[in-house]
């Protein structure tokens, strides 16, 4: 098959790990006789340095023009003051609101050979499995806001939690779809207890999967509880449906559970009128752009190599070739090789690009296994 993938590398270690994912995608292609095209395109703080603005019109043109986006990270602290009139975020915000990517699906699943790289008693990680679907696209995100002090000379400032009830449902159906292929279970998180907008969530939520989805069982947690639910009871957990802002803070906490931030991959994918098969997608490391390590070449690409192998999946229907590049992912980390985040005492800890060639290495042996 012929696909135009579009890479925004981004900020800190952005570049180092995209470079590995763009490297897997081309083996794959030549494995497995398809024609990728990438094209590369600004992001976030280096778009701003060169062009002023965090989201340039080109590389939202170019975006729009492909059949997936592959994205490293954005952000640093060269842009991170409060008085700035344009942020990288802003970049990342802008590009999921444009491509309409409401859905945010961040997998966590525990592989073996790590088990040791957690900080959690690996008694209570054995079978952690689960899906965080966020919503990515409204919210406290997105709603109404005060700039403070620093921007309009006033001492308060404030953010919404706004929601509507379509934003709702539409999220509610991915997971549900999700939860179905699954094992069927569905816990809904929200703040119910004090939250308006939760409370509307919560009632929407109920009723999409008792009309809809009838035999998935669900059960709504509230997000401080499952905070603690997540590392007391993790592998309790199937597909897990949140808001914007709860669904940012779990997942960086059940990244814990996989043992790094480095490992845990995303898919953001919405409706798209101009693709009726398959979403156009956008693919992206949890992780953000870590600056303190950024240029060194010692980041993980493992997450930015998993994002690519969910792309292949979701956005172009390649399911053979993504589970041949989680498979390999899976067989290197089986050999020991570590980057340092998840090194371990007596581990070979390699940089990025070792690591990136070893999966490399590992696809093309696996298409020969065949
Ligand atoms: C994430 C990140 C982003 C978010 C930042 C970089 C804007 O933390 O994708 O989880 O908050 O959504
Ligand atoms: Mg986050």
């Amino acid at each position: 098959m012929k696909a135009r993938i579009t890479v925004l590398p981004g900020d800190g270690v952005g570049p180092e790990v995209t470079a590995e994912a763009v490297n897997i995608l081309e083996a794959v292609g030549q494995i497995y006789g398809h024609k990728f095209q990438f094209d590369q395109a600004l992001l976030g703080g280096c778009a701003i340095d060169q062009t002023g603005q965090p989201l340039p019109l080109e590389t939202l043109g170019l975006c729009q023009a492909g059949d997936a986006v592959l994205l490293g990270a954005v952000g640093g602290p060269r842009w991170s003051d409060p008085t700035a009139a344009v942020r990288p975020e802003q970049g990342l915000l802008g590009l999921r609101k444009q491509l309409g990517l409401f859905a945010n699906l961040r997998p966590v699943k525990l592989t073996p050979s790590l088990l040791h790289c957690s900080t959690i008693k690996p008694e209570v990680l054995a079978g952690v499995d689960l899906l965080v679907v966020r919503e990515l696209t409204g919210g406290i995100y997105f709603g109404p806001r005060l700039e403070s002090e620093a921007v309009t000379g006033r001492g308060e400032a404030f953010d919404t939690m706004l929601y509507h009830r379509q934003e709702i449902e539409r999220v509610a159906r991915v997971a549900a779809e999700a939860a179905q292929a699954r094992r069927r279970s569905l816990a809904s998180v929200d703040k119910a207890n004090v939250l308006a907008s939760s409370r509307l969530w919560r009632q929407v939520v109920t009723g999409v999967i008792e009309s809809e989805y009838p035999e998935l069982s669900l059960e709504h947690v509230l997000v401080d509880a499952m905070a603690m639910h997540l590392i007391r009871r993790p592998a309790a957990f199937d597909v897990v449906l949140a808001g914007n802002l709860f669904g940012d803070i779990i997942t960086d906490e059940a990244s814990m559970l996989a043992g790094s931030l480095g490992l845990l991959p995303s898919a953001s994918v919405g409706k798209d009128l101009n693709r009726l098969d398959l979403p156009r997608g956008l693919y992206e490391p949890i992780h953000g752009s870590a600056p303190d390590i950024a240029g060194q070449g010692i980041a993980n690409p493992l997450a930015a190599i998993l994002s690519a192998a969910m792309l292949l999946r979701h956005s172009l229907g390649l399911d053979a070739e993504a589970g041949a590049v989680e498979a390999a992912v899976a067989a290197v980390l089986d050999q020991g090789l570590r980057t340092i985040d998840i090194g371990e005492l007596n581990a070979s800890v390699v940089g990025s690009a070792a690591m990136g060639e070893a999966v490399c290495n590992a696809v093309t042996e696996g298409r020969r296994g065949h």
